[in-house]
């Protein structure tokens, strides 16, 4: 993976310098609260391909970047359609999904290292599995105070594009890592979804890193406040 940008590394990164693991795991390093978005996308902007998953999209260079968020991070933040579309397993980390309609997604059922967390109107019980956060519609906010302070102050938000257009919405993001792998999709917005998909929103970011690696660009940014 070689640097193109990476003007605040707290190592020496000189543009066209060679990075490995360790380089890139600094790189994603954190301190303090966070809430980080990762995505993959196309150069057409898709966030899935043709199958409507993002396994198809995605490139060696992207799962380097995928692994050094996962190990940065505290706990997951994820969208039950990404989790049923997916098939999401439990990770490592411990992971939070979030459902308006509290269907646990079946590849995480009994899983205990999963909480889901939904309203009060879905007429599902608190439990410690099952937080009830919000009466009609999930309240994210709560959301992620409910996980910074059961697992930690890191929080990696997964997807999908509804969820996360959503947290943006609300404030709640401070960082994009985004890979553009080299593929086009084409077709249509419903068949294939940007990374924000749903809510308007209006933010600028502020560009942190860029790698490149056999034409994905790997990137983050944060958001301007
Ligand atoms: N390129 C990437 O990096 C990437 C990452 C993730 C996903 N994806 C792709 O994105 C597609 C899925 O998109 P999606 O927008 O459906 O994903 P999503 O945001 O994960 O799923 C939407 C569902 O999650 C729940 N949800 C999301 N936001 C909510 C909120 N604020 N309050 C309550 N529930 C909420 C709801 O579940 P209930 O219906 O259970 O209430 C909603 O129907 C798939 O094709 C997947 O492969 C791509």
């Amino acid at each position: 993976m070689r640097i193109l940008i990476a003007d605040d590394a707290p190592f020496d990164a000189r543009p066209g310098a060679t990075v490995g693991e360790a380089e890139i795991d600094a790189l994603y390093a954190s301190t303090g609260p966070l809430l980080r978005l990762n995505f993959v996308a196309t150069l057409d902007g898709a966030a899935n391909g043709p199958d409507g998953v993002s396994g198809s999209i995605n490139s060696d260079a992207d799962h380097q970047g995928f692994a050094a968020m996962r190990r940065a991070a505290d706990v997951l933040l994820v969208g039950a359609g990404t989790v049923r579309a997916e098939e999401y397993g439990p990770a490592r980390t411990p992971m939070v999904v979030v459902s308006r309609h509290a269907q646990r997604p079946e590849s995480v059922r009994d899983k205990d290292s999963v909480v889901l967390a939904t309203t009060r109107a879905s007429g599902a019980q608190e439990d410690e599995r099952t937080w009830l956060c919000g009466e009609e519609t999930v309240d994210l906010a709560m959301v992620l105070e409910r996980a910074r302070q059961a697992f930690g102050p890191h929080v990696l938000c997964e997807g999908g594009p509804t969820l996360a257009a959503e947290l943006v919405a609300a404030g709640l993001v401070d960082e994009l890592g985004l890979s553009w792998t080299p593929h086009l999709v084409g077709g249509s917005r419903g068949a294939h979804p940007r990374i924000l998909d749903g809510v308007d929103v209006e933010v600028d970011l502020t560009c942190q890193h860029l790698l490149e690696e056999g034409g994905t660009l790997l990137g983050l940014w944060r958001v301007d406040r």
